[in-house]
């Protein structure tokens, strides 16, 4: 019986020994951590200092020129907002008036609220480059990058419901998206959004133009030339 009591007697030493046996030691090393998860990182927190720049600052100035979200720059410094000074609000959307909303009442209504040029056109396909070929494709076939990702039934721009569709229709679909497509309103401005519209009307167009749509002084250039 007395053997059973010193054995267990000797446990709790070693018991002991064990959970205080290095208390109030110091130790340079670091403690041992079981799970590390992410509780260290060298990253800059806000307001907190970092002596990695010279000035000591974490938080550091944007660079110079930048320009707040929301606004645009002028094109130059010589050629400043007349009214709004440095920067100027980009119209992303207000009123209720057809450029806005695409519809005349309660119907989606059809044509560019601003002048088709050149330029307009250049810059729909830089912003439909950079917004919606991911998904629908340079050529505005459905067949876009996402897809290879496993977005299902993209829509192709070069179906029939789509090539009538009421060109305010097509706007609304950039603004507020529809079913699956979310909408760009947040990031495309207004004016952008016609640009992108009337890209979409050329890419559709680029697959179903006859010889009779090239003006008439131009078709020489592209009819075959007669055979020997
Ligand atoms: C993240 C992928 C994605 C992006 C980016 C995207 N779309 Fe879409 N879009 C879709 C999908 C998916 C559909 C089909 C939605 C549905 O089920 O009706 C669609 C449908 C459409 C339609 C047809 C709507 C209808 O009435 O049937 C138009 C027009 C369209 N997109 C234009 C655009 C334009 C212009 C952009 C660029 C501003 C754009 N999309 C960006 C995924 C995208």
């Amino acid at each position: 019986m007395l053997r059973y009591f010193f054995i267990a007697l000797g446990l709790f030493f070693v018991l002991l020994a064990a959970v205080a046996g290095f208390r109030g030691q110091k130790s340079g090393k670091p403690p041992i951590e079981i799970f590390p998860d992410m509780d260290h990182q060298p990253k800059v927190k806000a307001q907190v200092p970092s002596n990695f720049f010279a000035d000591d600052r974490g938080n550091r100035l944007p660079v110079a020129g930048t320009v707040p979200i929301g606004y645009e720059a002028p094109v130059s410094k010589d050629n400043p907002f007349p009214d709004e000074g440095k920067y100027r609000m980009v119209r992303y959307a207000s009123g209720t008036d057809y450029k806005n909303t695409g519809r005349f009442g309660d119907q989606w209504g059809t044509g560019f609220p601003l002048p088709v040029t050149a330029e307009l056109l250049q810059r729909g396909q830089e912003r439909y480059t950079i917004y919606c070929s991911v998904c629908h494709g340079a050529s505005g076939g459905g067949n876009g990058v996402a897809g290879q990702y496993g977005l299902v039934a993209i829509a192709s721009f070069h179906q029939d419901r789509l090539r009538v569709m009421a060109d305010g229709e097509i706007y609304n679909t950039i603004a507020h998206g529809k079913n699956t497509m979310l909408g760009y309103g947040a990031k495309i401005p207004v004016d952008d959004r016609w640009a992108i519209v009337a890209y979409v009307r050329a890419l559709q167009m680029a697959q179903t133009a006859t010889i009779n749509d090239v003006p008439a002084d131009e078709r020489a250039k592209l009819e075959m030339p007669p055979q020997p």
